[in-house]
């Protein structure tokens, strides 16, 4: 684990600066003998209480939303906040994050006694809903500190800009030390590539600098830098003929082998989503403004390409159905060659006329026809759908409740692959079969996901019965990680319980709809630049 330690001249000198900025009390010369993880944090300012609260507000009493909103909280807020708190992850007696599950009663821990970034997000959101913003901001600067790390998979080594998938505190009592061990895949199960958590690092930095009103963090050298390495690596040139991001499996929060290979819907609307953060966020230098060149093009592209060829509806689904195929030339309208006959019999049977979707997956020959939450939510939130598509998901969602909601929100994905599909696709995993976990599991951490999605769309009463499901167990159940079956009702399979993303989706579902002014620190207005050029026959142009 040498490489998680500080190791490069280059590092250091990157704490120098941060120290600089953020904090210009005199540093001893003997600290620069000290790990970098040793470090303390206030050396960097995190510590500090001067940045902005809004409104003044601060505060870590249990819990701190009743006093401060004006609304009767239900009950499991309070338990909700205790929970959250207690996930609550020290740096050298700082918080910088919150562990994945705190469940004792699981005999394997595995990594869910880590900081994961995509975890991180909904815990980050509620403390930034309740006036918290320290920790984010920790959380934010510790990041970034450990891309600056080099990172090696074996021999191989990773892309700069690469961001941990997860993180952990290592408290030594006897020489009172904290250390934090990172981990870019390389002890992940299936050695897997966290591509969104650079997504979710820069779509958090605009949360923070949008809900605290402090743009002073987004503008340090060090999140700058940050930004551009995490931009250069998936904007750079390769042989792809499509603007999307080409991932290998298990990538995202689905991070398991699950067929979600190259183009994943999750990815392409996180990367749009990123994309456009940063293109609010970049300072206008030199090095600033060639990004934002390269953005603006890649987003230009990414948007007519998701909104063409990722959107399904009736419509297009009966023109792929009648598509020809073997055309050559430019002039082809089966672009990709799909054979008709690889459109699975559920989605004729699935598809409303009312409403439509983006699918997991488009690439040669291939249309993964399954419904992915997480992607489309981010879609809207992000405004990769433009407002016709945006509400033709919210009618699919209301069309297709009990497949998409049913009996607690909501379906990671549907429908589930089973038989020999999933074998194949899988390879016969068994955390994965149907209707479990991944593959067609019920995850409540969805929930907030789903009602920014219905507040953007102007449909709270949707968000409002799903949080009412979900309200029903969550607590009672002990706030699992999923829930398995066709329409949700069973506690997954091997779910952990005091999932702290569950407990943190349920309190930003709550508090975004007591106070839906807390949606713009998470959504994007539409980009009229983005809008499609071409003219289709459907509903959405
Ligand atoms: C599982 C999930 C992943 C999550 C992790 C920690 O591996 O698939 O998305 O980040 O658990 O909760």
């Amino acid at each position: 684990m040498d490489n998680l330690r500080v190791n490069s001249q280059s590092s250091l000198s990157d704490v120098d600066d941060l120290s600089r900025l953020l904090d210009r009390r005199p540093r001893l010369n003997t600290e620069r003998k000290r790990s970098f993880d040793e470090r303390s944090f206030s050396e960097m300012g995190i510590m500090d209480s001067g940045i902005n609260s809004p409104g003044g507000r601060s505060g870590w009493e249990t819990p701190g939303s009743s006093a401060r909103n004006s609304f009767e909280p239900h009950p499991m807020v309070a338990e909700a906040w205790d929970a959250l708190r207690r996930s609550l992850v020290h740096f050298r007696g700082q918080p910088v994050g919150t562990i994945a599950a705190y469940d004792h009663a699981s005999e394997e821990v595995l990594n869910y006694d880590q900081v994961f970034v995509r975890d991180f997000v909904p815990s980050a959101l509620a403390f930034l809903m309740n006036g918290e913003p320290e920790i984010v901001k920790n959380f934010l600067l510790m990041t970034i500190q450990i891309q600056g790390r080099e990172k090696r998979i074996d021999r191989f080594k990773l892309g700069e800009g690469a961001m941990p998938a997860s993180f952990k505190v290592i408290h030594d009592p006897i020489k009172k030390t904290d250390t934090v061990i990172a981990d870019f895949g390389e002890s992940a199960i299936g050695r897997v590539a966290p591509v969104d958590s650079g997504f979710w690092w820069i779509i958090l930095l605009r949360a923070y600098s949008k809900s605290t009103g402090d743009l002073s963090l987004a503008e340090t050298p060090e999140c700058q830098k940050g930004m551009r390495l995490i931009l250069s690596l998936c904007l750079s040139e390769g042989f792809d003929t499509f603007p999307t991001l080409l991932c290998a499996d298990g990538c995202s929060m689905v991070d398991r082998r699950m067929g979600v290979y190259g183009y994943p819907i999750e990815i392409q609307a996180l990367f749009f989503m990123a994309l456009r953060s940063a293109m609010s966020m970049l300072k206008h230098d030199t090095e600033g403004k060639e990004f934002m060149e390269r953005i603006s093009k890649r987003l230009h592209a990414l948007s007519f390409h998701m909104r063409s060829y990722f959107w399904l509806d009736f419509q297009q689904l009966n023109d792929i159905y009648r598509y020809k195929t073997e055309e050559y030339s430019h002039t082809a309208v089966n672009k990709f060659n799909v054979i008709p006959d690889s459109i699975p019999e559920w989605v004729f049977d699935f598809m409303p006329l009312r409403g439509g979707y983006f699918i997991g997956n488009v690439s040669p020959a291939r249309m993964d026809f399954r419904w992915f939450a997480l992607g489309n939510c981010v879609a809207i939130l992000a405004s990769l759908a433009t407002p016709e598509q945006s509400a033709a998901i919210m009618d699919l969602i209301e069309e297709r409740w009990e497949e998409l909601v049913g009996e607690m929100p909501v379906k990671i994905c549907h429908p589930a692959i089973e038989s020999h599909e999933w074998r194949i696709v899988t390879g016969c995993d068994p955390k994965n079969t149907r209707w479990s976990y991944h593959n067609g599991g019920s995850w409540p951490v969805l929930l907030w996901l789903l009602t920014a999605a219905c507040i953007k769309t102007g449909r709270p009463q949707i968000a409002r019965r799903a949080i009412d499901l979900a309200e029903s167990r969550l607590l009672k159940d002990g706030w699992p990680e999923y829930y398995d079956g066709k329409s949700g009702r069973f506690i997954g399979k091997q779910a952990r319980k005091f999932q702290t993303w569950s407990i943190a989706g349920y309190l930003v579902a709550k508090m975004m709809l007591e106070d839906p002014s807390h949606l713009g620190m998470i959504s994007l207005e539409e980009d009229k630049q983005t809008k499609p050029v071409i003219k289709r026959s459907h509903s959405w142009t």
